[in-house]
């Protein structure tokens, strides 16, 4: 194809390898958080619809769900605007309550799921008309059917699985995070500029993170030989637990559930055994507490540990518990980083049992047709 492999085996190593320089070219050129960043049409577009909305809905699929599924804790938690997401296949076929005053934004790779596409013509025949889309194909359907956008910087993605796809969507997701708050009055100009600072360093966080691929690699091979698995998240990172989940599912056809780890006594623990691989996603947030009692249900049934644990927690390689260690916590972009090693998890794994990694059985990159 026109898109050179390089060093590289697959194109979804690739891609997950130009995550630093994706994010990076996010940012460039970004100098604070203005409405203009989301603007399709003129100078104050987004502005206006940002001031006049009291709520917002989030429509997609698959992996595109997941960003929007990690931006809910974003917009509630920092911008203060209650946030429901739904997956497009859902809420177009479902009786709903409009909310005219909502902002609906559409989160899609192609910017041609046609299941999206079709949420969003839904939506609008409802009376909702304030749409925005965060979309990686600026000349797509999805693109000239919203009235603002945000195009991700991702570049072409060849890979069906999506990898560097849904890390620029969680980027341009914090940054309309930081557009809707400032224009609510919920975050300020400084603590924006903070966390476009924070946001800054991620290149260089995600290449420490890339540079555990040998750690992953031996993960992997356990992975390879088993049939199920098990992820398991809480917070902000329950979502990212899920698209672990769905690439593992996806490249390497093993069986795989998340879980948010609260909800382990309530019925997957009935699974755990010793062929029960348990992916944990660790961060050193306020939730690691509960999270380590919930791993340790899983240790009292024989369980394996697979944990990302970030560099300031106390977590430690024992029997049945195998550690990697990411950099030190991120604070709330943290689920940018901790998707990467679940991303290289996969991949490794589908490498091992030989599958075809570009192009899974039964998939299509882009799902046009319903
Ligand atoms: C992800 O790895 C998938 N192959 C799939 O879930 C994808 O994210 C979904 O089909 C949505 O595609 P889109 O982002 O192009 O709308």
């Amino acid at each position: 194809g026109a898109v050179e492999l390089g060093p590289y085996r697959h194109y979804m190593q690739k891609e997950i390898f130009e995550q630093p320089r994706a994010i990076a070219d996010t940012l460039e050129g970004v100098q604070g958080v203005v409405p203009e960043l989301f603007d399709g049409i003129d100078g104050d577009a987004a502005w206006r619809v940002f001031k006049d909305i009291d709520e917002v809905l989030i429509l997609a699929c698959g992996t595109s769900y997941y960003s929007g599924c990690t931006a809910k804790y974003w917009i509630e938690g920092l911008a203060g605007i209650r946030c429901n997401v739904e997956v497009a296949s859902e809420y177009r076929y479902r009786k709903s309550v409009p909310n005219p005053r909502a902002l609906v934004v559409t989160i899609s790779q192609s910017g041609e799921t046609a299941d999206t596409l079709a949420a969003l013509r839904h939506a609008q025949s409802l009376g909702m008309t304030n749409t925005l889309t965060i979309c990686n194909v600026a000349t797509s359907a999805m693109v000239r059917e919203c009235k603002l956008s945000y195009i991700t910087r991702a570049g072409m993605e060849i890979g069906v699985a999506s990898t560097k796809a849904f890390t620029t969507q969680l980027a341009g997701l914090f940054l309309l995070t930081l557009a809707l708050g400032q224009s609510k009055g919920h975050i300020t100009e400084a603590q924006s500029d903070a966390y476009l600072e924070k946001m800054r360093h991620l290149p260089l966080a995600l290449q420490a993170v890339l540079a555990l691929e040998p750690q992953v690699v031996s993960w992997a091979e356990d992975f390879a030989r088993k049939e199920n698995a098990l992820f398991l998240g809480r917070g902000i990172h329950y979502p990212i637990a899920l698209e672990g989940a769905l690439k593992l599912k996806e490249i390497s056809y093993i069986h795989a559930e998340a879980y948010p780890a609260g909800e382990l006594k309530h019925g997957p623990l009935a699974l755990v055994d010793s062929e029960m691989p348990v992916v944990t996603v660790a961060p050193n947030d306020e939730l690691l507490e509960k999270l380590k009692s919930n791993m340790q249900e899983v240790r009292a049934r024989g369980g394996v540990l697979y944990v990302l644990a970030d560099a300031n927690t106390n977590i430690e390689n024992a029997e049945g518990m195998h550690v990697i260690r990411m950099p030190e916590h991120y604070g709330v972009l943290s689920p940018i980083l901790h998707v990467v090693p679940l991303q290289l998890l996969s991949y490794h794994t589908a490498v091992a049992r030989g599958t075809d990694v570009d192009k899974p059985r039964n998939l299509a990159k882009s799902v046009t047709v319903e």
